[in-house]
């Protein structure tokens, strides 16, 4: 079923023109973590601030409006949290959780169903296991379309999530030192955040992986052209003492072609209290989640451990854009 899942099908060239020909403007979407400049993240992150400060102030704002979210691939945090912030907006929730419950399941493309919900809903957040499904369902979509994870590709709303508890707890999104460790080949999040980090000043990143799990050669070519520096090692101990932020990173066996490759390389790295004897004392220890064995669990007292205050900003960070992508959809 994956395997064969057609994101276009069936296959009309004229599809992408009509599902736009009645609407003046076309919506924003977020789908690529390139959307989240300095600028427009600063915007949310305002917005989510003054949300957290006054909540009561948002619980009607989005009254009337209904979210879809269609989720083809496993999550516990990106759903949840999208659908409590959709409610702590004063919002409805409709979708599907897995594709299998859907009409996926008897072979409906992504097109056709974004068409769908285009008459049930007014905002859709999709998380899909083929890279650029989110843009394809951007592509035939009338509504606002959040990118919620797509294959090894994208991550954008993980992104918000960790640049707002950056920002908040490190107070500042520049001139930082930024370590990504264990699977940057496959990890979505990854790559959103090391691309959009690149966009402010001063930081600088060390990728420690497995030589098997470095990042894609076309995004440090992107770091290259944006004179952002960064190094490559296998050494998380040696790096530690330089870091003022550990993004730490699940092998994601999903992506693995070969169960033995994962089974060797999937506890490379496992961070405990020993390996962050030489750590900064306010280190900021980050990860999307969900954590397999990568972190240890005498880690989570540490007060440097952030992952889970991390799961919490989300929530805020995604009910600002929310806010903000409904408000340019009602300007259209
Ligand atoms: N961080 C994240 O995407 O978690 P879920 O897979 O649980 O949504």
């Amino acid at each position: 079923m994956r395997e064969n899942q057609n994101l276009n099908a069936p296959h009309n060239p004229s599809a992408k023109q009509n599902a736009h020909s009645n609407t003046a403007h076309a919506p924003t979407h977020l789908i690529d973590s390139k959307n989240l400049t300095p600028e427009y993240t600063a915007k949310l992150i305002e917005t989510a601030k003054r949300i957290i400060q006054s909540p009561s102030d948002f619980s009607d704002s989005c009254r009337q409006k209904i979210m879809a979210t269609l989720f083809y691939e496993p999550s516990t945090r990106t759903r949840l949290s999208f659908e409590s912030a959709m409610l702590g907006l004063g919002g409805n929730v409709i979708g599907f959780s897995q594709s299998s419950s859907s009409s996926a399941a008897k072979g409906e493309s992504v097109a056709d169903t974004i068409r769908v919900i285009n008459s049930y809903a007014d905002i859709c957040v999709i998380r899909h296991f083929k890279e650029g499904a989110a843009k394809v369902a951007a592509d035939f979509s009338n509504i606002p379309v959040i990118n919620a994870g797509d294959g090894g590709h994208q991550h954008p709303t993980q992104t918000l999530t960790d640049l707002f508890t950056i920002s908040q707890e490190k107070r500042r999104l520049e001139n930082l030192t930024v370590g990504f460790c264990g699977d940057l080949k496959f990890g979505r999040t990854v790559h959103s955040l090391v691309e959009t980090m690149s966009f402010y000043n001063g930081n600088r990143f060390i990728l420690i992986s497995p030589d098997e799990l470095k990042l894609p050669e076309h995004i440090k070519d992107d770091l290259t052209k944006r004179a952002s520096r960064f190094c490559e090692t296998a050494d998380l101990t040696a790096a530690m003492p330089e870091l003022d932020i550990l993004y730490m990173t699940r092998v994601q066996k999903e992506r693995f072609f070969n169960e033995e490759d994962y089974v060797r390389l999937k506890d490379t790295y496992i961070l405990d209290n020993q390996k962050l004897q030489n750590a900064k004392r306010d280190l900021a220890i980050l990860h999307p989640l969900p954590r397999v064995n990568e972190i240890a669990a005498e880690v989570d007292s540490d007060s440097r451990a952030l992952y889970f205050k991390q799961v919490e900003y989300g929530r805020y960070i995604r009910m600002a854009l929310i806010l903000d992508l409904l408000s340019k959809q009602g300007a259209n």
